[in-house]
């Protein structure tokens, strides 16, 4: 049993308490690698913004759960030496599965976890969510649980209200299974297809998709009913055209991908919503200037060449999300 407070990693609470009362967002990004790490903690770092590192279960499959949770120790000593004296950052399990692989990261010293088990029945959500806030809070990891079903690329995300959380369940659900924050439905996805060209409208200049704009009535409901309850937004990649157009230009294929409009994403900040989860964005920013070499180089084969591109594509990626985005920067001094 690791304590994550030894490696120097803090939970959520006090991260989200303070973007509740300000106005602002944690970013909650998605890493697999060291490039993706380093580009992460160095826009952190440099802007003073605290951070969510997040590990899927891809990732956990990609590069193995306990070499994720080094890489993640290293990177508290990693952004000390970039001169971040006082680091904020988290490191999350995001979409745990099952009561046991909660507890083996929490075990293994991750400060936060999500249970998602919102695909099950109402009431084997809450069992399932509580099973795993009674073992996390005994070690003062928080933890994250999910009421909706986020739309997936084929559903009808803008007509099924369905999907979206039901704001007269939040009460009932956050009480009965003691969750530190709450991720909801509201018309976002996850992937770089977000909407289907029928659910947007086109912009008749560029030919650039325009989707639906969220449900903010169903989030205003929720904080209504649970006044500064921390709100997390899964899906929240807003998909950047001009990645996508070097991707395209480079060989790739990414036909009509779409994502949430950044001022979207700056109007949730403002609310409860205290956590946006980004990872499709780094991946096509990364994709974007790996393609971009390979093509005006074709005898480049240093991967430091192209990955170290890519890193700082990312960086920057971050940076703007950080600043531009979730208002986050210079909130942990
Ligand atoms: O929640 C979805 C994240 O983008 C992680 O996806 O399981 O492919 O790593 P992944
Ligand atoms: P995106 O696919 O929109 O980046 O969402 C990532 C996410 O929600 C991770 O949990
Ligand atoms: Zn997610």
């Amino acid at each position: 049993m690791i304590s994550y407070k030894e490696l120097g990693l803090v939970n959520t609470r006090e991260m989200f308490a303070k973007a509740v009362e300000g106005g602002y967002a944690i970013p909650a990004f998605n890493f697999n690698n060291m490039e993706q790490l380093q580009a992460i903690i160095q826009a952190s770092a440099e802007l003073k913004s605290p951070v969510i590192l997040q590990v899927s279960k891809g990732a956990r499959n990609y590069a193995n759960q306990t070499l994720l949770r080094y890489m993640a120790e290293g990177a508290v000593e990693y952004a000390k030496e970039l001169g971040w004296e006082h680091p904020q950052i988290v490191l999350h399990l995001d979409h745990g599965d099952s009561f046991e692989v909660c507890k083996s990261c929490v075990d293994l010293g991750f400060s936060s976890v999500m249970i998602d088990a919102s695909s099950l029945p109402y009431d084997e959500n809450v069992a399932l969510t509580k099973k795993v806030v009674d073992y996390a809070h005994q070690f003062d990891v928080t933890v994250e649980a999910e009421l909706g079903v986020l739309a997936g690329v084929e559903d009808e995300v803008a007509s099924e209200e369905s999907h979206y959380t039901r704001p007269e369940e939040v009460i009932d659900f956050t009480s009965k299974t003691g969750c530190d924050s709450l991720a909801i439905s509201i018309g976002t996805s996850h992937g770089a297809y977000k909407f289907k060209p029928e659910q947007c409208t086109r912009d008749p200049k560029s030919g650039i998709l325009i989707p639906p704009p969220l449900a903010f009535d169903v989030l205003e409901e929720i904080e209504k009913k649970l006044p500064g309850f921390p709100i997390v937004l899964h899906g929240s990649s807003s998909v950047p055209q001009e990645y996508v157009k070097i991707i395209n230009e480079n060989g790739g294929k990414l036909p009509d991908a779409v994502g949430i409009p950044e001022e979207q994403l700056r109007m949730a900040s403002k609310s409860a919503v205290c956590k946006i989860n980004i990872d499709s964005d780094s991946r096509l920013a990364m994709t974007a200037a790996i393609r971009k070499i390979f093509n005006e180089k074709p005898g480049e084969f240093d991967p430091r060449k192209y990955l170290g591109p890519a890193r700082d594509e990312m960086k920057k990626l971050y940076m703007h999300k950080i600043v531009n985005v979730l208002g986050s920067d210079n909130k942990a001094l």
